[in-house]
């Protein structure tokens, strides 16, 4: 996607680098953000520099290739093996991580030259999920029609991904087409990705949208004012549950109750097979400082953090909820559109 012009990836490998858009500085200031090794990709991955179920996936599969990099000649499988689980270390909910991970050192591990392959299979991880989005896109554009209010959850637009994005790709796809689209963007307390990320992207490429208090999204779907929801998915469950940004659960359920149709967009690669049920996944607990403090502009234009609750209260902050597959109309992928389901998923697996 285009900034000031300029066609950008969210995180992308120069040399021995990683590099990635800066998402804690957005949508304030846009800076890039250099890891020269996996120890410093891990912990962009952690403070969420870089975010995003397939954006933390090739940063992931990056950082497993700057520790093939760094390996020792002595030694050498267990630093792979230390750096394999400080990665996965970072985040636990999103399956793209594990999947890049295990895919750079199966084939890293296959190979005579494990270091060229390592850094091979990170960028073809990266490049297959910039190309998995397009093709979500275009599928998922298929579901909306000219004046369609549409209504979105956090961010699964172009900077939670390589490029593109899911939930919004299908925006984008209809706008590129001269569909005449809005989005509803739910601000995403407590972190605000939609209203600072989601928002930032809309903006940029021309679309219509507006930023609505989370709370406020039942009263819009109970008037009949959205006609679609999308939203990304952290993690799919073999039987079509799903995990994505705490909030989803909330707006699943009652889209189901007004009858407006609910779809999760997000390629295979999110899917967990060996996780039977939405109750195995493991849902991340984040500092209690993400929902105590907000971080803005202050009246200086300096980027500032300030305390918006009462002080002294503590906060609970699971970053996730798990949506059942009942409340789901249908799982976008870059397979195709299915139901939610274990044998329409086992099915397009195996494709
Ligand atoms: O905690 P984050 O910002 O990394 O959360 C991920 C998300 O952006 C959402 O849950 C998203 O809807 C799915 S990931 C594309």
């Amino acid at each position: 996607m285009k900034v000031n012009n300029k066609i950008y990836r969210t995180v992308w490998l120069e040399n021995r680098s990683v590099f990635m858009i800066d998402q804690t500085l957005l949508p304030f200031e846009f800076k890039i953000f250099e890891a020269k090794n996996y120890h410093t990709t891990c912990q962009a991955i952690k403070t969420m520099i870089v975010r995003g179920a397939g954006a933390i996936g090739a940063a992931a599969g990056y950082a497993m290739a700057q520790a093939f990099f760094d390996a020792p000649d002595k030694g050498f499988k267990e630093f792979i093996a230390k750096a394999k689980t400080d990665i996965e270390n970072t985040r636990p909910t999103a399956q793209n991580l594990f999947y890049a991970t295990n895919r750079v050192c199966a084939a890293a591990f296959k190979s005579q030259t494990p270091r060229k392959t390592a850094v091979q299979e990170a960028h073809k991880i990266a490049n297959e999920d910039a190309d998995n989005a397009k093709r979500i896109g275009e599928l998922g554009s298929g579901l909306i029609r000219s004046g369609f209010k549409l209504m979105t959850h956090c961010n699964a637009g172009w900077l939670a991904f390589v490029d593109w994005g899911t939930a919004l790709a299908p925006t984008y796809v209809s706008h590129h087409n001269s569909k005449n689209v809005f989005v509803y963007v739910s601000e995403t307390r407590p972190r605000s990705q939609g209203a600072k990320l989601t928002a930032w992207e809309l903006k940029n490429e021309g679309i219509d949208h507006a930023i609505i208090a989370d709370a406020a999204s039942a009263s819009f779907i109970s008037q009949r004012k959205v006609d679609l929801i999308i939203v990304g998915a952290d993690r799919i469950a073999a039987n079509g549950d799903v995990a994505n940004k705490t909030g989803t659960l909330a707006k699943a359920i009652i889209a189901k109750e007004y009858n407006i149709p609910f779809y999760v967009a997000a390629p295979t690669s999110t899917i967990d097979l060996d996780c039977q049920t939405g109750r195995r996944i493991t849902i991340e607990q984040r500092s209690e400082d993400e929902v105590l403090y907000q971080t803005g502009l202050n009246s200086k234009g300096k980027i500032e953090k300030i305390l918006v609750c009462s002080p002294g209260s503590k906060a609970l902050n699971p970053a996730f909820d798990v949506t059942p597959a009942q409340y789901i109309t249908g799982l976008i992928t870059e397979k195709g559109i299915i139901k939610p389901d274990n044998n329409s998923i086992a099915e397009l697996l195996s494709q």
